[in-house]
């Protein structure tokens, strides 16, 4: 049987998953990720290396790179493995303005009439003031987001004047004034959200399907945004033909554009679902975390062929479709996340990401290793993502929550929400 050599890069929960993914399929090779983490070294070796005639050295019989952060994708990872000779799952940095560039994404979706929200673009700060509040005005809200990459933290949803005003004043801040060159000032769009995932590239898309992602930290959507603190897939309450409207009204006028061409990889589309259909919030290029952790273990296809398939990989490789799975992911962060480094470590048993249970995993993190080989020590942010499926949400989400019980006695300063699929209907 023909198998796949795989070599990831990122270092975080979706990557863990990613690589737990690829370790299911009867199809994994040899699998190396960089930088890695000690949890992910339960499936897959950690490789460090700076450039491309290291990869090279390590890679004589790679088949398969697939990236996982932006950042990463956004720097240009994706023509250094492909220089290298590799076959790549992810998209060159032309096509990843889609995310990089806010700005442009606008353009590209209004030139080509896909549902998102009014806008306008300032590249300075009294425009930005004035078209701000025009907006406030008209709209009793507005939205302010940096146009460049701003690891979650370029986006101000303002529903008051004085909000609008700190708003402004951090995005001209140092922390964001190059991602802020350019912002985009947009309507409120009310609705609900869910984002769409599909894997483009050689062949026919392949689509994920729905997800749900928890941006607030605390429960009932309280407190500041944060990276995610958890997940559920697919998406019951919405509408029966939902990936087909997504399809017609987003991905067909989006493939008729030029930063499409040659898209190789995931395209995650941010929506907000309103009473009269999908509006495009943001497009990523690359996987979500935590959407991820919970898609990889609700999702009983194979992911490896797949994504190689869409990377060049011209190989039949023998797959059938299999179920998909209600799942639900809850994210453990340490307890100053978002604000602050926490310097505390707990030590938690390494044995925890050892378990072959396919509808339950633990993800990890943030993670160092502890002198003993049997623990490993947590870091700061977020650390793990617990996941599980069951025949339905409630049933995933009581499994979740089980196990998330048994590590809180190893770790009592955890913080997590504790309504994750509560409400999937
Ligand atoms: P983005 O990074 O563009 O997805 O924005 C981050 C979050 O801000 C989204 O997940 C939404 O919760 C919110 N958001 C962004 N744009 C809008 C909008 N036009 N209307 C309402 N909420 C928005
Ligand atoms: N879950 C949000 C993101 O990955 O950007």
């Amino acid at each position: 049987m023909n198998k796949i050599n795989t070599f990831i890069i990122g270092a975080g929960a979706r990557e863990h998953a990613l690589a737990w993914k690829c370790r299911q399929s009867p199809f994994c090779g040899k699998l190396h990720i960089n930088p890695g983490n000690p949890a992910i070294d339960t499936i897959a070796r950690s490789i460090i290396y700076c450039n491309a005639d290291e990869i090279r050295e390590i890679g004589e019989n790679l088949d398969l790179f697939i990236i996982g952060p932006e950042d990463e994708i956004v720097a240009g990872k994706t023509y250094e493995a492909f220089d290298a000779g590799f076959k790549v799952f992810a998209p060159a940095t032309t096509c990843a303005e889609l995310e990089s560039n806010k700005s442009l994404a606008k353009d590209i979706m209004t030139k080509v009439g896909i549902p998102t929200a009014d806008y306008q673009v300032s590249t300075d700060r009294r425009t930005t003031g004035i078209i701000a509040k025009e907006f406030f005005r008209k709209h009793q809200g507005v939205v302010l987001k940096a146009s460049g990459l701003a690891a979650g933290k370029g986006v101000f949803v303002c529903r008051s004047l004085t909000e609008v005003t700190e708003a402004i004043d951090m995005l001209y801040s140092d922390r964001l004034a190059e991602a802020a060159r350019k912002v985009v000032i947009e309507e409120v769009v009310e609705g609900r959200e869910c984002s769409f995932f599909t894997f483009l590239g050689r062949g026919q898309p392949h689509h994920l399907g729905f997800a749900v992602d928890f941006k607030r930290l605390k429960d009932g959507d309280q407190g500041p945004n944060t990276g995610g603190m958890g997940s559920y897939c697919p998406v019951p309450w919405l509408p029966a033909d939902a990936e087909q409207q997504v399809i017609e009204q987003i991905l067909t006028p989006l493939q008729v554009t030029s930063v499409i061409r040659g898209y190789v990889g995931c395209l995650y589309i941010g929506l907000m679902w309103t009473d009269s259909g999908p509006k495009v919030l943001e497009f990523n290029v690359r996987l979500g975390d935590p959407e991820t952790q919970a898609l990889v273990v609700g999702d009983k296809d194979d992911w490896l062929p797949i994504m190689a398939n869409r990377a060049g990989d011209t190989t039949d490789y023998p797959v059938t479709t299999k179920e998909k799975k209600p799942t639900v992911a809850v994210v453990l962060s340490s307890p100053g996340y978002p604000y602050a480094q926490d310097n505390d470590s707990v030590r938690l048993p390494r044995s925890l990401f050892v378990n072959d249970d396919p509808d339950c995993q633990v993800f990890g993190a943030s993670l160092r290793k502890d002198n003993d080989c049997n623990y490993l020590l947590t870091g700061s942010g977020r650390v793990l993502t617990v996941v599980a499926s069951g025949q339905s949400h409630a049933e995933a989400r009581q499994r979740v929550y089980c196990k998330v019980e048994e590590i809180i006695p190893y770790w009592r300063q955890a913080h997590f929400r504790t309504d994750i699929g509560e409400k999937v209907l």
